[in-house]
């Protein structure tokens, strides 16, 4: 069964229609990629999902129930988590301040109220440890690699342990072997049955932790197949429109 139904979503800023009577379906455990030239919507297709904005039309359903989300917490509080391109995290906070971001523990000390640290890296640890990252709780995330980067974003996002995450080019600026270790991060989110979608530029990446690849051209979906059924070439045609759709 899916997950998260996109029906016919539409979504139009003044004049520019962003995204055109997009369907799509994803079930728990199944990575799907997002790819498309730029401007083609996928990002706007992400934020719809995420809460930041509603769809102009069309529906979105999550464990089959009709859902509306009119901020970002409500996709939260519906098992909807985000990874934003350019990561979000604060520079000057320790990986594991960045993971409660937001949601911070606090412990109760006579009538006040403190933030609980201890409790927090240790959890934070432990989603790291799943998430199979060498991250240090304690670490300032300054002074991280883009990998580690990644896992930090991608720990927060696991705090609420969500059904969906998704991530938008998530391995754009980072080093081949931070890559790696980013597309080992997916492989974990699906064992852990969680559903992935990707939105990446990186052909290789999503032939390689995809189990289906959606194209997105001018605000539309015009190819939705297996990884198994289809081919680079045939993607990057679908992406510039040499072939028409699949
Ligand atoms: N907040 C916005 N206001 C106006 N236009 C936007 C906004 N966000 C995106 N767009 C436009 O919508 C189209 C799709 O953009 P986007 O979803 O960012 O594409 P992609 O992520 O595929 O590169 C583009 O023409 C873009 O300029
Ligand atoms: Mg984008």
């Amino acid at each position: 069964m899916s997950l998260l139904i996109l029906n016919n979503i539409t979504k139009s800023f003044g004049a520019i229609q962003a995204l055109n009577g997009v369907d799509l379906s994803i079930a728990a455990g199944e990575a799907v990629g997002l790819m498309g030239d730029n401007g083609a919507g996928k990002s706007t297709l992400m934020k719809v999902i995420a809460g930041n904005f509603p769809p102009t039309s069309g529906e979105i359903r999550i464990d089959d129930k009709k859902v509306e989300f009119h901020k970002p917490l409500d996709a939260r509080k519906a098992g909807i988590e985000i990874v934003y391109q350019d990561l979000a995290l604060c520079d000057n906070l320790t990986a594991g301040a960045n993971v409660f971001l937001g949601r911070e523990l606090k412990k109760k000390v006579g009538p006040f109220s403190m933030l609980d640290y201890p409790a927090m890296y240790e959890k934070a640890g432990a989603l790291f440890a799943e998430l199979k990252s060498e991250t240090r709780p304690r670490d300032l995330v300054r002074q991280m690699s883009g990998g580690q980067r990644q896992a930090v974003a991608i720990a927060r996002t696991r705090l609420s342990d969500p059904k969906l995450v998704l991530m938008d080019e998530p391995t754009a600026a980072i080093s081949v072997r931070q890559v790696a270790e980013v597309l080992a991060l997916i492989n974990r989110l699906k064992e852990t049955g969680h559903a992935v979608i990707l939105v990446s530029h990186r052909m290789p990446d999503v032939f390689e932790v995809c189990d289906r690849v959606a194209v997105l051209r001018r605000g539309a979906k015009v190819a939705d197949k297996k990884i198994s059924e289809t081919s680079p070439e045939e993607v990057t045609g679908l992406i510039i429109g040499a072939i028409e759709a699949a």
